[in-house]
């Protein structure tokens, strides 16, 4: 099966009119004579890209007669959306898919899926094509609007279906979402990456960096915000080049103006930044509105030149510390969290002591920590000097005896002060409490009605651990 390139308009999502309605029509019988609704499940893997993609496509079923569920056994179509960003997340998808084949056989009729970033690669959707023959549908991260098509083609034909684009167009606009809370919500800006790091599998899965046009995203905050709407995450590989691709040029920090002004929206987050990109105007934007929070998740991935160079990040070590100078200057409450990958290839102690310096010298709030791993197609791949397994695993557990302490000294600061947190849900760790996140990012749990689930309360810190807060209800002011 060859690889299609393609150059849709952002609109192309209209053409799927056609095909909902036959869909809808095929379910809306099967209810009437079963009296029961088909139903699916989506399991999702990977980053926020990938669950905003999964709200759509569940968006796009609820909109077809299916009805969600949780449990396997009773799900008549099952999608994986798939992440290859490490060697984990992909094993993960394999494991499952093996299970499932005791599923399909004792119901045919079951559909499975496989979408996301995994097919996107050739050679793992050759792999998954033929050692699952139970995968009736597999499709990619440019063509999944066409959901609805493709499960009308299948249910026509019962021939598998096996379609992945290299790359797609425009952003597609106007399809549904299912969006998991009502008071929060995820907003794509743009889609793909051009920064090609070289130990990252993102470019070849996502395709070229295309940003939406403003007036698109505007119309989408506006109307989540008069639907209750008060957190928005904007999410791109890279929001910090926004605009770059649009004919009007536009920056991302006027984007952040612009939303800033919608009324009912109470905070606004956004990832990934690219230190690079950090602009000046975006520092002083992030001061300026009022509703951007004073969080930022600034990836450094190494503190070695050498290492950031062989990974074509474009900084160094002195270039990020002077970055986070500044932020710190113009915000001085802001709380830092990163990303960093131990053992990249050619990573020596001096190199990883380089890493373990910017950790003391930012002192993060906290960072994600990732053994590097092996991505068959990127350059570090090919990179000779590739580090032992337990030389990473050393690296790795020195590095959280690092951080860990200083994510914790610096929750211990925050007991007595008072937080706004915006209220998500249930705790995890204990059902008589609430938990919800400071404009910081810090979880909280705390004792109050689930009424108040969605909603903006003060609360005061009284015990931090390394991981969460918990604290207590105070009147709001
Ligand atoms: N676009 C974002 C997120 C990319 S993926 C960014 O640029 O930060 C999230 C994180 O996964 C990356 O920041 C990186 O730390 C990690 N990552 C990516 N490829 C990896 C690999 N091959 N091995 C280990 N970690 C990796
Ligand atoms: Fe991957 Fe780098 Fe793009 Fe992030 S910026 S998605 S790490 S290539
Ligand atoms: Fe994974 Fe794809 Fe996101 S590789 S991290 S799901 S963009």
């Amino acid at each position: 099966m060859s690889k299609i390139t393609k150059d849709i308009p952002h609109n192309e999502y209209d053409k799927q009119k056609v095909y909902m309605d036959r869909m809808k029509e095929r379910n809306e019988a099967h209810y009437s004579i079963s009296g029961n609704r088909k139903n699916y499940m989506i399991l999702t893997y990977g980053c926020q890209m990938n669950e905003h993609d999964s709200e759509r496509m569940a968006g796009m079923l609820n909109d077809i007669g299916y009805e969600v569920t949780h449990d396997m056994n009773t799900a008549d179509l099952i999608i994986f959306n798939t992440c290859l960003i490490r060697e984990n997340a992909e094993l993960k998808v394999y494991g499952k898919l093996g299970e499932l084949k005791h599923l399909k056989k004792n119901n045919p009729e079951l559909i499975i899926a496989v979408c996301g970033c995994m097919p996107q690669k050739e050679e793992v959707k050759e792999y998954i094509t033929k050692k699952y023959r139970h995968v009736d549908l597999v499709f990619g991260t440019h063509n999944y609007y066409k959901l609805p098509e493709m499960l009308d083609n299948l249910l026509q034909t019962s021939k598998r279906i096996i379609d992945v684009w290299e790359d797609g167009g425009d952003p597609i606009e106007g399809m549904p979402s299912e969006r998991k809370y009502s008071f929060k919500a995820f907003i794509n800006i743009m889609k793909g990456c051009n920064n090609f790091c070289s130990y990252c599998i993102v470019p070849y899965t996502r395709g070229r960096e295309k940003s939406r046009l403003p007036e698109d995203i505007l119309s989408e905050v506006i109307k989540l915000a008069k639907q209750g709407c008060k957190e928005i995450t904007l999410l791109g590989q890279n929001v910090n080049s926004y605009g770059k691709s649009l004919e009007n040029k536009i920056s991302f920090a006027q984007l952040l103006y612009m939303i800033n002004e919608v009324e009912g929206i109470e905070r606004i987050r956004f990832m990934t930044s690219h230190p690079k990109d950090l602009s000046d105007e975006l520092i002083d934007a992030m001061k300026n509105c009022d509703k951007v929070v004073e969080h930022l998740h600034l990836p450094f991935q190494s503190g070695s030149s050498k290492i950031l160079k062989r990974m074509n990040r474009k900084y160094t070590k002195e270039q990020y510390l002077e970055l986070v100078k500044k932020l710190k200057t113009a915000i001085p409450n802001i709380a830092l969290t990163t990303d960093i990958i131990v053992g990249f290839p050619g990573e020596t102690e001096e190199d990883f002591e380089d890493t373990l310096d910017v950790v003391k010298k930012v002192r993060f709030d906290s960072a994600f920590t990732f053994l590097y791993s092996v991505r068959k197609g990127t350059p570090a791949a090919e990179m000779k000097d590739q580090i032992p397994n337990d030389v990473k695993h050393k690296r790795f557990d020195r590095l959280l005896e690092i951080m860990n302490p200083i994510s914790n000294e610096i929750n211990k600061n925050m007991i007595g002060q008072t937080h706004e947190i915006l209220v998500e849900g249930i705790s995890k760790n204990d059902e008589s409490m609430l938990s919800g996140r400071t404009k910081t990012f810090k979880l909280v749990h705390f004792k109050a009605p689930k009424e108040l689930i969605g909603s903006l309360v003060n609360v005061k810190i009284t015990k931090a651990k390394t991981w969460f807060l918990e604290g207590e209800m105070v009147n709001r002011d």
